[in-house]
Parts: structure tokens; sequence; C-alpha cells
């Protein structure tokens, strides 16, 4: 498959592409549902996904980050622009062939998730231009920030998980929230971004990003 012109989902009648993004523990999976079952609604056939994938890729990165394979962290970050790159074209469920077939499709992190967690460790600019061939295939008809708390998503994740290291993961997503800003600010003339509050209840943050969904972007 060529894909020779950086593409915008939503052109010529294909279908919209909208990315989650956020701190773990944030209401990604939550609003997808939300806004998925609105989208359905309105007759708006639809595609939910997320990254890291099931892919044989993102099985790597999944043992990667559960800690039984241990590699360097700019291994990690080009492994995540594989996986990325195979989630968007591969012909079994590729992200662009059901756009193209005029399916809306919803994806639990895109490229801002990679721009957030890898340049706590290495450079921002690193990490976007690894991007760079993602961005020319697809970019998000909008991408939606659910902004939180670093302390409301820990109690969240607490509630739910498992986690031994609460302490670390609170400084490290302290970081994260942090370089998404950050990348937010520096792509806002590149990107179309819809910032969410998501210390909300999940119904009233459903109704923002839907507000403005369907003002902006149907
Ligand atoms: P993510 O996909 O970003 O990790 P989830 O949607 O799985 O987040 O939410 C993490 C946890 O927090 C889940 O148990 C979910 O039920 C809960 N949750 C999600 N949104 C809210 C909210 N707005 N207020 C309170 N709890 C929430
Ligand atoms: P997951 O368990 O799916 O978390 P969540 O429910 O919060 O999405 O794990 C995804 C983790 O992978 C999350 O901590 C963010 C990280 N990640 C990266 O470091 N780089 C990336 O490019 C992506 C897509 C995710």
């Amino acid at each position: 498959m060529e894909h020779k012109e950086q593409k915008t989902a939503a052109k010529d009648g294909g279908g919209k592409f909208f990315a989650l993004e956020g701190i773990d523990g944030s209401g990604k999976s939550t609003q997808i549902r939300y806004l998925t079952e609105k989208l359905m609604e309105k007759g708006i056939s639809c595609y939910t996904t997320m990254e890291p994938t099931d892919s044989p890729i993102g099985s790597l990165i999944h043992q990667i980050m559960t800690g039984r394979i241990k590699t360097d962290n700019k291994v990690i970050a080009a492994l995540f622009v594989a996986d990325r790159l195979d989630h968007l074209l591969n012909d079994i469920d590729g992200i662009v062939p059901k756009i193209e077939k005029g399916v809306t499709v919803i994806t639990d992190r895109y490229y801002f998730s990679s721009y957030a967690y890898h340049s706590v460790d290495m450079p921002m600019e690193w990490v976007i231009q690894a991007n760079e061939q993602c961005e020319r295939v697809l970019k998000p008809t909008a991408t939606i920030f659910i902004d939180v708390d670093v302390d409301t998503a820990i109690e969240r994740i607490a509630k739910n998980r498992f986690h031994r290291e609460l302490f670390e993961k609170k400084s490290r997503l302290v970081k994260v929230r942090e370089k998404y800003l950050e990348a937010f600010e520096r792509l806002k003339e590149k990107e179309r971004i819809i910032f969410v509050d998501g210390n909300q209840t999940p119904e009233k943050i459903a109704e923002d990003i839907w507000e403005r969904v369907q003002k902006y972007f149907l």
C-alpha cells in the first residue's frame, strides 16, 4: 500500500480518526465507550482500538514493559513506532484501510503518547522525528486529551490494580503530564486538540467531549 501524501482522516467521505490521550488512569477507556456509543447513535460506524496493540510487535512491547525483556529506552521508543505503523497499515485490521472504507476509528493512545512518555528520558525532538512516518500516513481528525490531576489518576489506578511502586509511578506521571502539555504547546498549529477536564464525573467529561466533537468535527 502506498501512502505518498500526508493524510488527515475524514477526507473524501472516509471515516474520521479520534485519538484519546492522557496519563494512565485518566479515564480514556471509559470515555471511548461513551464517545463510541454517541457516534453509533448517530448511525456512524465505529471501530475502537488501542496502543500498544496485540500484534507480535505489541506483544514484544508488553514483555519489555513487564520486565521480561530488557532493552534500551531508544529501542522501546522505536518499537512503539513500528507497532504504530503496523497498527495503521496492516491488511487485516489496519486503521487506514478501515478509514478508507468509511469507518470512524477511535484509538486509546497514538503518537502523542510517544511524545509524552518517551521524552521523559530522551529529547522530544528525537521522538517526534521517529514518528514522522506515522504522522505522514495519518493525522487524527482530533486528539482528545483528558487532563487529570496525578493524585486523582493514582487513586483510580490503586483502586483497581495492584501497584507496588506507586510513589515512583507518581513522580513519573507528573513528568509525563508535563511532557504532554509541552508537546501540545509545541504542535498546536499542526494538530487539532480537544482538552477536557478529566477531574469531573465520567458523564460530565463525556458531555464536554461530545459537545466539541459534534460542533467541530462531525
Ligand atoms: P485509562 O484507560 O485512561 O487507564 P480508565 O477509563 O480505565 O482509564 O479508568 C481508570 C479507572 O478509573 C477505572 O476504574 C474507571 O472506572 C475509573 N474512572 C474513569 N473515569 C472516571 C471519572 N471521571 N471519575 C471517577 N472514576 C473514573
Ligand atoms: P496500558 O496498560 O495499556 O495503559 P493505559 O490503560 O493507561 O493505556 O499501557 C500502556 C502504557 O504504554 C502506558 O503506560 C503508556 C505507555 N506508552 C508509551 O510509553 N509509549 C507509547 O507510544 C504508547 C502508545 C504507550
